[in-house]
């Protein structure tokens, strides 16, 4: 039998997964676990380039993208689900590769220079800025072949090639180069009409919110403005409400965009609409979570054994690394 391909990608841990997380990645992480060899990174050493103010928070943020990735169907036999702080070896691959990459790429890294000023950054921390080398060493210290991901992370996959190729030339060709599987479904928007539904921005519906959080929410989600009446002809392509029927609800969607575009539905019918279906996606998803919810121990327990198997993967690779690299000064 052919070897099965591995993926590898993974999260932040710096707070709760919400709607548009599942729709950009964990649901095809979830359909890719039949196919690959996946292997999926709570990347709480990146989470500290930016948190490490606050690592108190780290441990219980772990366990809700444990939980969050485990809700929706990540099923531990076939995903290997592993905390990045417990692989020391990519903290090791991190500093030889940061021998031969050029703080200049890292400073013209568009990713790397938006959220700088996101985060309002006037002098830019070295972990920070080097945190695409240690992502590059997320990936390929287990020599992935796909990394799953969004628009805003291809610079990091880029860079990782780059690595990956400079590695093997200037050492024994022992790295996999990766290639980006790009998420073909558009970002989802905020409930405040913002672009992005964001960790930060307090405009999501989070995977473990209650139903009535979540019904909640959907009501208080921005709607064509210009419509004040339920009989008002409405304009769904600029409705928050309508984007996530699109989004979620492929089998209504259109049928309501006909119905608002004549006047023949109001904002209040349209939520109620989409609270439903919503509900259908959300309903296994919470009740999941809540069996894992009251295992933690479980939960924990699985999250060192997927970090035993990254790690068998990362000693191996440590190995041929350092043999490549001539400093395998006594054998391995
Ligand atoms: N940078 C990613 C994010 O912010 C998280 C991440 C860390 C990641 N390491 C990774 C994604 C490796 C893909 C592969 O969402």
């Amino acid at each position: 039998m052919e070897k099965k391909k591995r993926i590898l990608t993974g999260d932040r841990p710096t707070g709760q997964l919400h709607l548009g997380h599942y729709l950009g990645s964990l649901a095809n992480r979830v359909k890719l676990q039949d196919t690959y060899e996946n292997f999926i990174i709570i990347a709480d050493v990146q989470a500290l380039t930016t948190h490490f103010d606050r690592p108190e928070n780290l441990s219980r943020d772990v366990m809700n993208v444990a939980l969050d990735n485990l809700s929706v169907g990540l099923d531990p036999e076939k995903s290997v689900l592993f905390i990045q702080s417990l692989v020391p070896e990519i903290a090791e691959l991190t500093i030889f590769y940061s021998m031969f990459v050029t703080v200049n790429s890292l400073r013209h890294n568009p990713t790397v220079k938006t959220e700088v000023q996101q985060y309002g950054y006037k002098d830019i921390m070295y972990g920070f800025l080097g945190y695409p080398v240690s992502q590059a060493a997320d990936i390929t210290f287990c020599k992935a072949d796909l990394v799953p991901v969004g628009e805003d992370q291809l610079p990091h996959i880029e860079l990782t090639r780059k690595i990956v190729r400079r590695f093997n030339e200037l050492y024994k060709p022992v790295l996999t180069e990766p290639e980006a599987l790009l998420s073909s479904v558009p970002r989802l928007v905020g409930l405040d009409g913002n672009a992005k539904m964001g960790k930060s921005l307090g405009n999501g519906i989070y995977l473990a919110d209650t139903p009535a959080a979540v019904k909640q929410k959907a009501f208080s989600a921005v709607t064509d403005p210009g419509r004040i009446k339920a009989t008002d002809k409405g304009n769904p392509s600029i409705c928050t409400v309508y984007s996530y029927h699109t989004a979620f609800n492929a089998a209504e969607a259109q049928d309501i965009a006909v119905r608002c575009k004549a006047g023949g539905i109001g904002c209040v019918a349209c939520k109620g609409q989409l609270v439903n279906c919503l509900e259908g996606l959300l309903a296994p998803i919470r009740e999941r979570r809540n069996y894992y919810e009251s295992r933690k121990e479980t939960v924990s327990e699985l999250l060192m054994q997927g970090t035993m198997k990254a790690r068998e993967a990362a000693k191996e690779t440590m190995r041929e690394v350092r043999e490549a690299m001539s400093i395998a000064y006594y054998g391995d």
